[in-house]
């Protein structure tokens, strides 16, 4: 097999154990007589490219740590990924009915559900990491408690949405606008990796920060890209609605920069990524290879 077929066949796995993590956490919907169980489990099963998951996998193979105890985390970031994407699409905020191919959260069920929905794949996400019989070293556990709630709160991902909404119509200076995404995207693509790595018993501190100099650069190339397939690519392909960026009037990448420096931008956030973690030789080969499909992503 060849790298990038061997790539593929990686993601596969992962892809599928993050999968079978996720439905075997979420509550059953059976046993429900709202529909709150259904939306969480349809918000979050079946779909995404499950790029968190795919670090936190990378990352514990990184520091050589336990599949099994990756598994847990890439379920844990994948449902507060899904949390934020629900109320991203929430008519208050990105009013967005589609998502993964699908009606978006509120469409298939109501607006009520959805927000629901969206508080409890959160609070699943932090159960799941507290839980007391899966990590030997509880000061590690903690940290990871720790990291995954600044990550989404108000230094993170709900405040980057806030300053999202916050400057509809506005113009930002690239200072700004790279604090917003950030906080907004970055945040969380961070928390994934770092946490994927505290899955080991032992963390090697330069090991760690190079890992963190790593994702800190991917998490902001993925928004710069969300930013260039909002304007490059077709509905179908993106399985959420094409242009919304611009029909919204918001400050993205390419509205600052325009379509070419913002691809070069996001090059060159990949490229020093890369060379955070290129001493650790073939040990940083996955990591790469991830980095590379940020940037060559089509949706
Ligand atoms: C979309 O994230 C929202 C952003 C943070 C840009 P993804 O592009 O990772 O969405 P899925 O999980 O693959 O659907
Ligand atoms: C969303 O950014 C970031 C989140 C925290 C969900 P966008 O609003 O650009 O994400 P998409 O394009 O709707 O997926
Ligand atoms: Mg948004
Ligand atoms: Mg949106
Ligand atoms: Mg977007």
């Amino acid at each position: 097999m060849n790298q990038t077929d061997q790539f593929h066949a990686w993601t596969l796995v992962a892809q599928q154990r993050t999968e079978q993590a996720l439905a075997q956490h979420l509550p059953d919907a059976s046993e429900d007589s709202s529909s709150l169980h259904a939306a969480m489990r349809y918000a979050s099963l079946g779909g995404g490219k499950r790029l968190r998951a795919l670090l936190a996998y990378a990352a514990a193979e990184f520091v050589e740590a336990s599949v099994e105890r990756a598994d847990r985390v890439a379920a844990a970031v994948e449902c507060m990924h899904a949390y934020s994407l629900i109320h991203d699409d929430l008519p208050c905020m990105d009013d967005d009915d589609l998502r993964r191919g699908k009606p978006s959260c509120h469409k298939q069920f109501d607006e009520a559900t959805a927000l629901l929905a969206g508080d409890a794949l959160q609070t699943l996400a932090f159960e799941m990491l507290s839980a007391p019989d899966w990590h030997t070293q509880t000061q590690q556990q903690l940290s990871m408690l720790h990291l995954l709630a600044i990550a989404s709160g108000a230094q993170g991902m709900a405040g980057g949405q806030a300053i999202d909404l916050a400057n509809v119509g506005k113009t930002m200076t690239q200072d700004e606008l790279e604090r917003m995404h950030r906080m907004k995207t970055g945040a969380l693509i961070e928390a994934a990796t770092l946490l994927g790595a505290y899955c080991a018993d032992h963390l090697d501190k330069e090991k760690q920060q190079a890992l963190q100099r790593y994702a800190h650069q991917i998490g902001l190339a993925f928004q710069v890209v969300d930013d260039i397939l909002d304007t490059v690519a077709d509905t179908a392909t993106l399985g959420k609605t094409a242009g919304k960026d611009i029909e919204q009037n918001k400050p993205t990448y390419v509205s600052l920069m325009g379509l070419t420096q913002a691809q070069v931008f996001a090059k060159q956030l990949i490229e020093d990524a890369c060379s955070a973690i290129t001493p650790y030789g073939q040990q940083s080969n996955r990591l790469i290879q991830i980095a590379h499909f940020i940037a060559q992503r089509a949706y």
